[in-house]
Parts: C-alpha cells; structure tokens; sequence
C-alpha cells in the first residue's frame, strides 16, 4: 500500500509534461488529486481540474483548499518560451504563492520541481565550465539566465517557507525530463554531437522516473528543505564518461573516478533523502568515443570564462 492512498494532493502544472504522468501516478496509487494549470486540458484525468494561475493569491487559495500536501511543477519550463520578465516573474512569484499560502494554512509537505539549471551552467551564455565533476549540491553557480535565476530563487523560496511556516519541502533539481521515444533521440544527437551534452553531464530523467520521484518525495521521512540532484544512473551519451570529459574538459577537476558512463553528478542526497533510484534506463550500447569527434585544440588550451 502507497502512503500517498487516501491523501488530497494538489498538482499544479498538472497539464504539462511532468504533471500529468505525476496525476496519473499519484491516482493509480489512491490519492485525491486536485489539478491545476492555466491551460484547459481535456484529456487531464483528476479528482479535481482547475484552471488557474498560480500567481494568482486567489486561484491558488482556491485550490489549495482541503489538500494535504502539494506538487508545484507549474512554470514557465525554459529561457525563451516568454520574454524574461514574465519567465522569471511568473515562476518565482508561483513558487511564493504557493509555498507561502501552503504554509501559512499548515500544510506539512511541498514538493516542487526544480532544476538542474539552479547551477546555471547548462544555459548559460559564456564558454564556462564547472568548478569540479561530479556535479553535487555544493557545486558554485554561475547564472547568465532568467530561467536558471528563477529556479535557484525558487530554492531560497522553499527554505525560508521552511524556516517561517516549518513547511517541509523537497525540491528536486531535474535533469532533461521526457519520453523514452524523445530520449533515444537525444541519445543520438549526443551520439554524433557529445559536446553538447557536456553541461548537462549528459543526464537526463524519463517522465516514469520523474513522477516516482516526487511520489517519493512526498512520502520520505527526511524533513525540512532540500533540493538535491536527480538521474539516471548512466549517461545519454554513448561514450564513457572519463572518455568524454577528457576530450571536452580536461581542464576541470575530478574529484572521484567515473566508472563506464556513470553521469557526473552526486546521486547520493536523492537515495538518502528519498531513496530514489531511478528505474527506467534509455538502452543504448557504449560505443569508443571516435577521434573525429575529439577537439581538434583542447579546450585546455583555451579557457575564456566571461562574467
Ligand atoms: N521537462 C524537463 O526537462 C524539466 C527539467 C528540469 C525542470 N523542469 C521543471 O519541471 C516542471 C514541469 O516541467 P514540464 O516539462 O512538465 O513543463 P510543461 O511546460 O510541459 O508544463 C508546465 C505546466 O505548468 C503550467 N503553467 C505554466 N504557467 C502557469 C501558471 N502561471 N499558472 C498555472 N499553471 C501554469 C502549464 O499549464 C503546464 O501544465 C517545471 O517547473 C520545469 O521548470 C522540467
């Protein structure tokens, strides 16, 4: 038996990519669940469909009337899908909204949807390269976005609605997040294109793995705020890792060895704060990394970062 059976929860961003395979989850495993999103989407199957805006005080207040713990994904999920000021101001002001009118009414729990961009380096502008590898929750950020700044802004968000209300909250910074069909097709232009990947550390998430992550979330013992990196175990990319970051970024510091295409990021808070682990891996073989697709000039050679 799940322990989210019988609990009222409320989904914002419930008509997106994420939410609707988390409604669907969060249903199959006996929960009531309240939807909201500003879109109208008929094929959303839910206890209760709103449509509403989460910086609206109103259209949240509404929703978040009777529920027992809530999943904020509703965003604007990428830099250019709206001008910056209403990509940042629509997401840190939901976040707000929602966190802080969840705790002033004692909801005990929040998870929302973070992102593996609160580093700022997979959108970022410049020629920039992090600090070390793997990538952990200690990793310093470098932000040259709106949409990187709004999701590390949604972070101190959730810590200071912990820290005022006691409100626990589990932020779960997401890496590229989507189908199985729409991840081997990534892992193909990873294939022809690596460097590509480098940022991101060529992870990625499928939507399956998303959605039992944040039913984890919402059900862990682990109380007050923390966002923490999560994975598939392995890379999108076909080639090891080692074999890629010697080609891409000789340069930046490791501070463990990688096995095989073990992703460069600490998975460690994600399997002890939640115990996730994630499931659903995108089947492709390790390949050499071929010399054609190796710098030319090391990128050692040439480090220009820009502030
Ligand atoms: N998919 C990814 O690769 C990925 C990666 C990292 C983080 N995330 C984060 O996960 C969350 C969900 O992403 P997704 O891929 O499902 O995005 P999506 O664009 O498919 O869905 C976003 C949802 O938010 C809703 N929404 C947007 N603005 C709203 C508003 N003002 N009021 C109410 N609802 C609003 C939309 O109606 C939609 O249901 C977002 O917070 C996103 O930033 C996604």
């Amino acid at each position: 038996m799940s322990t989210v059976e019988g609990s009222k929860i409320l989904v914002t961003g419930a008509s997106g990519r994420i939410g609707s395979v988390v409604t669907r989850r969060l249903r199959a495993a006996g929960a009531w669940v309240t939807a909201l999103s500003i879109d109208d989407s008929p094929s959303l199957e839910a206890d209760r469909v709103l449509v509403g805006d989460t910086t609206s005080q109103d259209d949240v207040a509404a929703a978040l009337d009777g529920v027992d713990t809530v999943v904020h994904l509703a965003a604007l999920a990428h830099r250019d899908i709206a001008p910056p000021y209403d990509v940042y101001a629509t997401n840190v002001v939901s976040t707000f909204n929602v966190l802080a009118q969840a705790g002033a009414l004692g909801i005990s729990r929040a998870v929302v949807a973070g992102s593996i961009n609160a580093c700022g380096l997979p959108q970022n502008v410049h020629e920039v390269w992090p600090a070390y590898v793997p990538y952990d929750t200690h990793l310093p950020v470098d932000i040259a976005d709106w949409y990187s700044l709004s999701k590390h802004q949604d972070e101190s968000t959730a810590r200071m609605a912990w820290r005022h209300w006691g409100i626990d909250v589990v932020t779960l910074r997401f890496p590229h997040v989507n189908s199985a069909e729409a991840l081997l097709a990534q892992s193909r232009q990873l294939t022809d294109d690596p460097r590509g990947g480098l940022l991101e550390g060529w992870s990625y998430l499928t939507t399956e793995d998303a959605a039992r992550a944040v039913e984890l979330s919402l059900t862990a013992p682990t109380t007050g705020a923390h966002a923490f990196f999560l994975a598939a175990d392995r890379t999108l990319a076909p080639y090891r890792t080692e074999d890629l970051l010697d080609a891409f970024a000789p340069q930046v510091p490791r501070t463990r060895r990688l096995v095989g295409r073990e992703v460069p990021i600490d998975l460690t808070p994600a399997r002890e704060l939640i115990g996730f682990r994630a499931e659903h891996e995108i089947d492709v073989p390790t390949l050499d990394l071929p010399a054609r697709l190796r710098p030319a000039v090391s990128p050692h050679t040439s480090p220009s970062k820009e502030h």
